[in-house]
């Protein structure tokens, strides 16, 4: 696989090297997914932090052993990462797993599975200026440049995992059926217990109203920055630095607008409405 500075080449999307490897890319594409995994996948900075959160708390009824005691990355770890191969295989069923890579990508086995998928969208723009403050506090990414390059940047796809856009069309365009649930971040920000509701009736999975109740309150955007299990506080300054920008940042919907200029948000809509053509998606932001 192809180097380019901080970055691996998988299939033409840039992957950081810090996370990912050529074994563990490989991994991934012989991965044997089992008919009962979970996977939400997500565009980076959509609320896959988040869904590390939840996901366990849904396939243990209610049980908080694992979101205390073991790191994100490796209670719900990413597909394609370093942790996967290391974690995954001895991991007891039903597993959860993250991932950021785009439908077509996906190893073999998972299409002949019965393994769910819960697609987490972000309003792309909110999505933008979280990802431009993790280019600053993470070490392993390239310099952002200023807010008007790195907008360019997304725009034209040369960013962790290309461009938005295909990214959501890939996962709406599937062939999955009743296994796909999307649902949007700014849902989940608006009405948690909703969502979790409509998890909970898609895992096929029950819960005590009391243990909803804690799960709410547990997967909270404050609580979540004081688990240190979640917060990536762990992880050595130089390689995240949380006083140039925290990883769990504003955990709010709508923040681009203190970023954008007119002329930005016009050139990113016009460039998103052009490429989302003829998809028929509809999210929260365009309303
Ligand atoms: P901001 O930078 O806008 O705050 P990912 O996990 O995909 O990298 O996404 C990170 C984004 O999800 C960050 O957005 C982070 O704050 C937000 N996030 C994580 N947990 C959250 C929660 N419990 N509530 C709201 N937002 C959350």
């Amino acid at each position: 696989m192809e180097t380019e500075g901080k970055y691996i080449k998988y299939r033409g999307l840039l992957c950081p090297k810090e996370t990912h490897s050529e074994d563990s890319l490989k991994y991934f594409e012989g991965f044997n997914t089992r008919d009962d995994d979970v996977i939400a996948i997500t565009y980076p900075k959509s609320g896959t932090v988040w869904m590390q959160e939840i996901l366990p708390l849904i396939l243990s009824g209610g049980d908080f052993t694992s979101v205390h005691t073991v790191p994100n990355w490796d209670r719900v770890p990413w597909l394609e990462e370093t942790r996967a191969p290391l974690v995954l295989d001895n991991k007891p069923s039903p597993r959860a797993m993250v991932s950021h890579m785009p439908y077509h990508l996906m190893p073999p086995s998972f299409f002949s599975s019965q393994a769910k998928v819960i697609y987490v969208a972000r309003n792309p723009k909110d999505v933008l200026v979280s990802s431009f403050y993790f280019h600053q506090m993470a070490s392993f990414l390239d310099d952002p440049g200023t807010f008007d390059e790195f907008l360019e940047k997304f725009l034209a796809g040369e960013v962790l995992f290309g461009k938005w856009t295909d990214h959501v069309k890939s996962w709406r365009n599937n062939d999955l059926g009743n296994r796909i649930l999307f649902v949007t971040y700014e849902e989940m920000v608006k009405d948690l217990r909703g969502v979790l509701r409509r998890f909970l009736d898609f895992l096929g999975r029950e819960m005590t109203e009391q243990s909803m109740e804690q799960v709410v309150s547990h997967c909270t955007f404050s609580h979540m920055k004081n688990n240190a299990m979640s917060n990536f506080s762990m992880i050595p300054r130089d390689i995240m630095d949380h006083e140039k920008s925290p990883f769990l940042r504003k955990g709010i919907a709508g923040d681009w607008k203190k970023h954008f200029s007119a002329d930005q948000e016009e050139k990113f809509n016009t460039t998103i409405k052009e490429e989302m053509a003829g998809t028929n998606a509809k999210f929260p932001w365009d309303e």
